[in-house]
């Protein structure tokens, strides 16, 4: 009769051992759900195919500096033919935020924030601070 006690007992352990994981989850309300990022509300194209820019914008980025600062040269021609200022300020961010959008994914994905806007506005920023 004791001895019964002492199996239930342990199985009891054993099962808020084992589903620990998923009591913790709950409580946490943990999901993995992708971030839900702000579009711009009336483009649907960006600079770029989405998949090029979902893995590359980075590069795309660091190519428009280096065509800017080094040979000061300014216009990009895009996959469908519009042409766009090469500029983070002037042209990324008149379609996107940096909070609901850049901010967002990057801290899902763990990159931390860019050290780009050490030096580059943020134009939501400049027009608060805008007296
Ligand atoms: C130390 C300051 C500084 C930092 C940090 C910096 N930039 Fe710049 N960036 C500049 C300056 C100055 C220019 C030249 C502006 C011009 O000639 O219009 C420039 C130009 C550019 C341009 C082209 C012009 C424009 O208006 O955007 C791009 C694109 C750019 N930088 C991207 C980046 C990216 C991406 C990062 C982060 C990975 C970054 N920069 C970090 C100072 C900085
Ligand atoms: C003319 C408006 C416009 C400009 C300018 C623009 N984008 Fe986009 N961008 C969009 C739209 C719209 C989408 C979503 C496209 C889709 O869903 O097919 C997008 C998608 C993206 C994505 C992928 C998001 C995802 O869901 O994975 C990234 C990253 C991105 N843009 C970064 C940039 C960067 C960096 C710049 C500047 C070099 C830029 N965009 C310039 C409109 C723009
Ligand atoms: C859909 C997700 C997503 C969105 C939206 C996004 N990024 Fe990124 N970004 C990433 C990931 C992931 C990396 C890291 C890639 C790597 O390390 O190879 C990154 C890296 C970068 C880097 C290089 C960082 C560094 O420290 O070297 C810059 C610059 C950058 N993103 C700018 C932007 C800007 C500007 C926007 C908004 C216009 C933006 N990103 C929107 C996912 C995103």
């Amino acid at each position: 009769m004791r001895d019964r006690v002492w199996i239930v007992a342990g199985l009891l352990l054993f099962l808020a051992v084992i589903t620990y994981p998923f009591w913790h989850g709950v409580e946490a309300r943990a999901t993995s759900q992708p971030p839900v990022l702000v579009l711009p509300a009336h483009e649907k194209e960006c600079v770029a195919p989405i998949s090029y820019m979902r893995t590359s914008h980075m590069k795309l980025l660091l190519d428009w500096r280096n065509s800017v600062v080094r040979n000061d040269q300014r216009k990009y021609v895009s996959y469908d033919g519009k042409v766009y200022d090469m500029s983070l300020t002037g042209t990324c961010m008149k379609c996107h935020e940096k909070k609901g959008f850049c901010d967002r994914c990057h801290e899902y994905a763990g990159v931390g924030t860019p050290y780009c806007w050490n030096c580059h506005v943020d134009p939501a920023l400049a027009e608060v601070k805008r007296p």
